[in-house]
């Protein structure tokens, strides 16, 4: 009897202990981004502004605001406005503009940031 009783004690000590924690652990995924394995810009990158839940091409197509995101002119219109910066990565326009004061209709997912970084830090390249 007192030893069934001392793992009831058990049980709710860890559960408790457990629930106190639990809002720590919780965090947003990430999608899996293994840096030693190259990101393709043109299946993994291009296709983020397109498919974005705030619709990036839907001012950014071709003709419209710039810069131009859709998959045919991403890749230039990033190089041509300077909006990726090899040398401080993290600092790039793509980045930190998307979600800032003036931007806040539209941002990038944690995950898709992480994804666009991971490829600025490989060297952007147009693969
Ligand atoms: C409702 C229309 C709209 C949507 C949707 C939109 N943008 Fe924009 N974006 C603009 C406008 C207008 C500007 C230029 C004005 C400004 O600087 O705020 C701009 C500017 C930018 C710039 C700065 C370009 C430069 O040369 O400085 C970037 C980068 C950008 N948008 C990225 C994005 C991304 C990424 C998304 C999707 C997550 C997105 N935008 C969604 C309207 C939009």
């Amino acid at each position: 009897m007192k030893k069934s009783k001392s793992y009831i004690l058990l049980f709710v000590i860890g559960f408790l202990l457990n629930a106190c924690t639990y809002d720590f652990i919780v965090k947003e995924e990430l999608a899996p981004v293994d840096p030693t394995v190259d990101i393709l810009f043109a299946t993994q990158i291009a296709p983020i502004f397109t498919s974005n839940q705030y619709q990036c091409t839907s001012c950014h197509k071709t003709g419209g605001q710039a810069p131009d995101l859709t998959v045919a002119n991403v890749y230039n219109s990033l190089n041509t406005l300077k909006l990726i910066d090899t040398t401080t990565p993290a600092s790039s326009k793509i980045l930190s503009f998307p979600g800032s004061a003036s931007h806040s209709w539209a941002k990038l997912s944690a995950s898709e940031s992480q994804l666009i970084l991971t490829w600025i830090q490989q060297g952007a390249k147009n693969n």
